[in-house]
């Protein structure tokens, strides 16, 4: 009888260890595919290599694909998936529509991974290592990625469109509370913000900023009312630079006009008018390895963000559709 009831604890015991393993919480590894597929790593990083070579911003759009997967039901590639005419995934959702770019680039990654080894990697785990090797690429700091992200079966406009995706209006409240709701702190949030030293925004979400702030340098708010004009729905897709200063450089660029009042976005400015962030603000913009240092921390925490992993979703052999 007592041998009888501790073999059962022990046995429920390896059971519920056995699935903690196998799904709930398994963990990414930097060397998922050490076995399966080394070559992944030289594939992502010719094709970011070529991408950002001929034109610098995709690696920028290359980072916010990443982030706009993982904040919307995880980073499970979700964000991939093309509508068909029975299908509505995240692509036109408010954050995403006229906005999100590179699925041309993930495409010719995905292709030349499965030349490589045929249905190993999955296309969520391809957004994370061209994130990171596109920050490479524009002068940013390098780290390993985490691996193991198996694809969605599906994607979720309504989640893309809820909300967890900030828009540039958001006050600084707004914006520690979505990140913190995805498990990031205020300090990964200013941390990240950093991306924006690369990458452009279309005249249609700063408008506001550049005609009727005035927590704004003077001459930088005309500059852009050029290319910006006040009359909504007039040059909406003009595209500016982030960082007014250096557009391709991953660099501390982007603190450094916080602090001159040249932040492009509302939501950039934000992060340094005399909230809660101004400190951390300050000290990125003078010591670019704490901004580097904690840059690699939060992006490997979001990359982190409710992955798919063991026997659920799949790998995708076609990052647009399930299989
Ligand atoms: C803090 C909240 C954030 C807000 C409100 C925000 C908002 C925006 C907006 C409005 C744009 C321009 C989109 C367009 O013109 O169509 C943009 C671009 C961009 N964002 Fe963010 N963003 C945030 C956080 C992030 C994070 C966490 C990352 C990555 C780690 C990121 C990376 C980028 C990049 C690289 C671009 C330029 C993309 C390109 O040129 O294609 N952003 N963001
Ligand atoms: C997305 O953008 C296209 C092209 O501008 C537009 O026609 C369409 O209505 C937009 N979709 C949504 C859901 O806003
Ligand atoms: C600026 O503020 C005014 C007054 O509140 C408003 O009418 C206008 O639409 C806002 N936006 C721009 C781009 O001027």
């Amino acid at each position: 009888m007592a041998a009888s009831s501790s073999f059962s604890v022990m046995y429920m015991f390896v059971v519920v260890v056995s699935i903690l393993g196998s799904s709930v919480f398994a963990q990414l590894s930097t060397n998922f595919y050490s076995k399966s597929c080394p070559k992944v790593f030289s594939a992502v990083e010719s094709v970011v290599e070529s991408a950002v070579s001929k034109e610098p911003r995709m690696g920028a759009s290359l980072v916010r694909l990443f982030f706009h997967d993982c904040f919307v039901n995880g980073c499970d590639g979700s964000l991939l998936l093309d509508d068909t005419s029975s299908f509505t995934g995240e692509k036109t959702a408010a954050p995403n529509n006229n906005s999100v770019r590179g699925f041309e680039v993930v495409d010719a990654i995905k292709a030349k991974v499965e030349k490589a080894c045929p249905g190993v990697v999955s296309c969520a785990d391809i957004l994370a290592i061209a994130a990171r090797d596109s920050v490479v690429k524009l002068g940013g700091p390098d780290w390993d990625v985490k691996l193991g992200r198996r694809d969605s079966k599906t994607a979720s406009l309504s989640a893309a469109n809820s909300g967890v995706i900030p828009p540039p209006t958001a006050t600084l409240t707004q914006l520690i509370n979505r990140f913190q709701a995805r498990g990031l702190s205020a300090k990964d949030m200013v941390a990240l913000s950093g991306a924006h030293t690369i990458g452009k925004a279309r005249c249609v979400l700063f408008r506001d900023r550049i005609h009727n702030e005035t927590n704004i340098d003077g001459s930088f708010a005309k500059a852009r009312q050029s290319s910006c004009p006040r009359t909504s729905g007039s040059g909406d897709n003009n595209l500016a630079p982030l960082d007014v200063k250096t557009p391709n450089s991953f660099d501390l660029k982007y603190f450094e006009n916080l602090l001159n009042k040249k932040g492009l976005l509302h939501s950039d400015q934000i992060l340094f008018n005399g909230g809660s962030t101004d400190s951390l603000v300050k000290t990125y913009s003078r010591n670019v390895k704490t901004f580097y240092s904690d840059f690699v921390t939060a992006m490997i925490k979001m990359g982190d963000i409710t992955p798919l992993t063991g026997s659920n979703g799949e790998i995708r052999k076609n990052c647009r559709r399930p299989n």
